[in-house]
């Protein structure tokens, strides 16, 4: 499988700006057809969907194309694709939902490697459930987050387990099946955070275990808008707060309010834009995505390998985490600098990185940083080149004694 990261970039109108976007992790740029495919939406007249007339249809079949694209994307079922705002919205909504099932003596089983969208919801939740809330920790060395805890974590009192298949700043992946595999021995379910992980390697609901699958399309070249991928049998046994006026099917029932039609057309193009990337024209478009997102792991990964050896090398440097399975997400503090000074440095060199907690609010006081401005953020996606690397290089390097 080739990866031409060249032709890659030309797809992306906003890469032309010449700044490096090391910013990826907080969101990606949208290839061109990804912008045609929104404005070729509005244009051709979108009503609300449900009703007699062609617009109306068409936002119909908008919807249902885009359920598709998201569940070639994550293996999952179209049926059971939620579309929302975002990931946070929708996990907000899913928390309440499913608290309504937990009782007091219940326990859910979070972790400290995980973004806030998937641990303060479900404390809240847990709250007003009176249901008791405990941690997988971090191994603050190396970043991991050791499945074997969920052993004695997890037992015949636990509803739920929450888990990200890869942190949003260290880019740690857990063993993300072997954590599901014990919620279900124990007859929990698990709600797997996928927006960090999605753009970087295949995506697989079923491999992972994930009885709820949470992504964001703003994270892989598409829209500001978020889904969670579930089996419909399991959605249908939820009963969400909702109009009575809306429909009561799956995964309809799920989603409040009018969508934002334009975008998820913008959505199902930027599925097939990644189903692109490997270059391979063969097989159906899950296939596709398989390919191409292996060859986005490996590509990544090469030129990953040289960004964090480089850093890692460099005395003024510190770096965090070291897992032996990430995504290609480096997160860092420079001697003397503050981190907003860091990136401020770097964006006078055109290059794009973030800065601070990342909302990683639990790990970042896990590694005692959280107060002091937390640290640098510098991710790969696929669109990223050496050339780019190479800059952010120069440019951390200038700050060094
Ligand atoms: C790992 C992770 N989870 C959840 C979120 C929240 O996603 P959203 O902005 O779609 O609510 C983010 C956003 O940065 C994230 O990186």
């Amino acid at each position: 499988m080739t990866f031409d990261v060249e032709q890659v970039r030309a797809a992306y109108p906003a890469l032309r700006d010449g700044y490096a976007y090391l910013d990826g992790a907080a969101g990606t740029q949208v290839p061109e057809t990804v912008i045609a495919a929104v404005a070729a939406a509005a244009r051709a007249g979108i009503g609300n969907s449900g009703g007699a007339f062609p617009a109306s249809h068409r936002a119909s079949a908008i919807v249902t194309g885009c359920r598709r694209a998201v569940a070639d994307l994550a293996g999952g079922s179209a049926d059971g694709v939620i579309l929302g705002p975002n990931m946070t919205t929708l996990t907000y909504r899913l928390a309440a939902a499913l608290a309504d099932t937990w009782w007091p003596g219940n326990e859910i089983v979070l972790s400290r490697l995980d973004h806030d969208a998937n641990v303060r919801p479900w404390i809240q939740a847990a709250a007003r459930a009176s249901v008791t809330v405990r941690w997988a920790e971090v191994d603050i060395s190396t970043g991991e987050l050791p499945a074997a805890q969920y052993q004695a974590l997890v037992s015949e009192r636990t509803r739920l387990v929450a888990v990200t298949a890869a942190s949003n700043i260290l880019g740690t992946r857990p063993d993300v099946p072997a954590i599901t595999a014990r919620a279900h021995a124990a007859g929990a379910l698990a709600y797997v955070d996928g927006v960090h992980a999605t753009p970087h390697a295949p995506a697989d609901v079923r491999a992972l275990g994930a009885d709820f699958y949470a992504t964001s399309a703003y994270k892989w070249s598409g829209p500001h808008i978020g889904a969670v991928i579930a089996d419909p049998v399991l959605l249908d046994t939820l009963r969400p707060d909702k109009l009575a006026s809306s429909p009561d099917t799956v995964p309809e029932r799920f989603e409040l309010g009018t969508p934002a039609y334009a975008d998820l057309a913008g959505v199902t193009a930027a599925v097939d834009h990644l189903a692109g990337l490997g270059g391979g024209q063969q097989g159906s478009r899950r296939e596709r995505i398989v390919a191409s997102m292996t060859a986005v792991q490996e590509y990544e990964g090469g030129l990953f390998a040289d960004l964090l050896g480089a850093l890692e090398a460099m005395e003024h440097v510190t770096t965090y985490g070291k897992a032996a399975s990430r995504t290609a997400t480096a997160y860092f503090n420079v001697a003397g600098y503050t981190p907003a000074e860091v990136a401020a440095h770097l964006a006078g060199r055109h290059v794009n990185v973030w800065n601070g907690h990342n909302y990683a609010w639990e790990l970042t006081g896990a590694l005692g940083i959280r107060d002091t401005g937390g640290a640098v953020r510098a991710g790969l996606v696929h669109y990223n080149d050496r050339s780019e690397v190479d800059r952010f290089l120069a440019a951390v390097g200038e700050l060094a004694g």
